[in-house]
C-alpha cells in the first residue's frame, strides 16, 4: 500500500545514494561571501558620502540617515542595512543605542571599485552577481528616493539576462534544482511502481523557469504541468522557453485562495522555488498548497533557509521583499524561514512527514539553501 511514509522512505534512501560535489559551491560560496564584503562595504561608504556617520560623532541610526532622503516604504530595508554595516563592523555602538564610525576603515570607494573590476575578471562564476550587486549600488539613492525602478537595475534595458544567469548557472542554483528534479524522479518512480504513471504537476513562481528545465528533463510522463506565476512577463518567458502540449501556464498569486483564482483540480506535485519567502503570510500560503494536493501528492520546496547578505544587497529594494506580514516566522531581517519554521509550519499545515535535502545527506559546507520535502 502506498503511504505517505513509504513514499518519503524511498525518496530518502534515493537521497543518500546519490554522490554529492560540492567542490563548486564551495568555491562559489567563498567568491559569493568576498563580493558581499565589498558590496557591503560600498554601499557602507556612499551612504558616508552622503553625510552618514561622516564625523566621529556619536548618533543614533535616525540621526545618522537624516541626510539620505527615502521613501517609508524602504525603513525595513534600512534598518536590515544597518544591521548589516554593524555585524561587519563599519559603524560600531558605542552607548544607548548610539553608534559612531570605525576609525580603522581604510578603503576608499577607488580602491573598492577596483578590487570589484579584478573580481570579476578573475572569477567569472560571480560575475552575473557582481555586475547585479553593482548595478543596484550605483542606483541605490536614487531607488531610495523614488527617482528610480529597482526593475531596471535587475532588468537593465529589460533584458533577462543578468537574472537569468544567476538562478540557472550559478553553482548552488543549479545544485538545487537539481535537486528537485531527482527528487520528482523518485518519486514518480515509486509512484509508478504502486500506481500511477502519469503525473499532474504545478510549479507556483515559475519566473524564468530555471527549475523549470530541469524538472522538463526527467523521464517522467507529465498528464499536465501547469506553469503558475503572478507576472503575465514571465508567463510569457516560459511559453517562448517551453513548448510541449502538455504545459499550461497559469496566473497564480500565492497569497490568494487558489480555488478563488480558477484551480478546482488536485495536482500529484506542487513545486515551489525561491517564490514562498514572497507570501503574505506562510500559514494562509500553506493551506493554499495544500488545497491544490492530491492524497499521497508532494510538495518540494527549494528555497533559502538563512540569511544571505548578497540577497538582503541586491534584492532588498524590491517591494515583494518586504511584503510578509509574520515575522514571527522569519528570520531577524530577512524573509526567508528557517528550516526548523519549516518544520513547524508543515507540520501544522497538516503535512505529516517532513524532510530535506541537507538533512539527509549532511552537507560538510554551510549551505544557506535547502530543498524540503514533505508529504
Ligand atoms: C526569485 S524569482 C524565482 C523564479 C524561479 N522559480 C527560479 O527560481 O528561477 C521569484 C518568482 O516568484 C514570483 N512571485 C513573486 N510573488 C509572487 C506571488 N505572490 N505569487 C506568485 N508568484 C510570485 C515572481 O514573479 C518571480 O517570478
Amino acid at each position: 500500500m502506498t503511504t505517505a511514509i513509504s513514499v518519503l522512505e524511498y525518496i530518502n534512501s534515493c537521497i543518500k545514494k546519490e554522490e554529492t560535489d560540492l567542490n563548486d559551491i564551495e568555491s562559489f560560496e567563498y567568491h559569493l561571501s568576498k563580493l558581499e564584503e565589498l558590496g557591503s562595504h560600498l554601499l557602507f561608504k556612499k551612504f558616508q558620502a552622503k553625510g552618514f556617520f561622516e564625523s566621529n560623532t556619536f548618533s543614533s541610526l535616525e540621526e545618522a540617515q537624516k541626510n539620505v532622503n527615502v521613501l517609508p516604504k524602504y525603513n525595513r530595508i534600512l534598518a536590515s542595512l544597518f544591521e548589516l554595516f554593524i555585524r561587519h563592523g563599519y559603524i560600531v555602538e558605542a552607548d544607548n543605542k548610539k553608534y559612531k564610525l570605525n576609525i580603522n576603515l581604510t578603503l576608499n570607494i577607488d580602491d573598492i571599485l577596483k578590487n570589484l573590476k579584478n573580481m570579476r575578471s578573475i572569477n567569472s562564476e560571480i560575475s552575473s552577481n557582481a555586475s547585479l550587486l553593482t548595478n543596484v549600488i550605483d542606483s541605490y539613492f536614487e531607488i531610495l528616493s523614488g527617482e528610480k525602478s529597482i526593475f531596471s537595475c535587475i532588468f537593465p534595458d529589460g533584458s533577462l539576462e543578468v537574472i537569468e544567469k544567476i538562478y540557472k548557472e550559478s553553482p548552488d542554483a543549479k545544485y538545487f534544482n537539481i535537486w528537485c528534479a531527482n527528487i520528482l524522479r523518485y518519486y514518480s518512480d515509486f509512484m509508478s511502481k504502486a500506481q500511477n504513471s502519469y503525473f499532474s504537476i504545478i510549479e507556483l513562481g515559475a519566473g524564468i523557469g530555471s527549475t523549470t528545465e530541469h524538472l522538463l528533463n526527467q523521464n517522467i510522463n507529465y498528464s499536465n504541468y501547469t506553469y503558475t506565476d503572478i507576472s503575465r512577463a514571465f508567463l510569457n518567458h516560459g511559453a517562448r522557453s517551453f513548448k510541449h502540449d502538455f504545459i499550461k501556464f497559469k496566473i497564480l498569486n500565492i497569497d490568494n485562495d487558489s480555488q478563488l483564482q480558477g484551480f478546482k483540480e488536485k495536482y500529484d506535485i506542487v513545486v515551489a522555488t525561491n517564490v514562498l519567502h514572497a507570501a503574505k503570510n506562510i500559514e494562509e500560503t500553506l493551506k493554499t498548497v495544500r488545497n491544490l494536493l492530491n492524497k499521497n501528492g508532494i510538495f518540494i520546496i527549494n528555497d533559502g533557509v538563512d540569511k544571505r547578505d548578497f540577497s538582503t544587497l541586491a534584492y532588498g529594494l524590491l517591494d515583494g521583499w518586504w511584503t510578509f506580514e509574520d515575522p514571527h516566522w522569519r528570520i531577524d531581517d530577512s524573509p526567508f524561514i528557517t528550516r526548523a519554521n519549516w518544520n513547524k509550519l508543515l507540520h501544522s499545515a497538516g503535512f505529516t512527514h517532513v524532510t530535506s535535502v541537507n538533512e539527509i545527506t549532511k552537507p560538510a559546507l554551510k549551505l544557506l539553501q535547502d530543498v524540503i520535502i514533505a508529504l
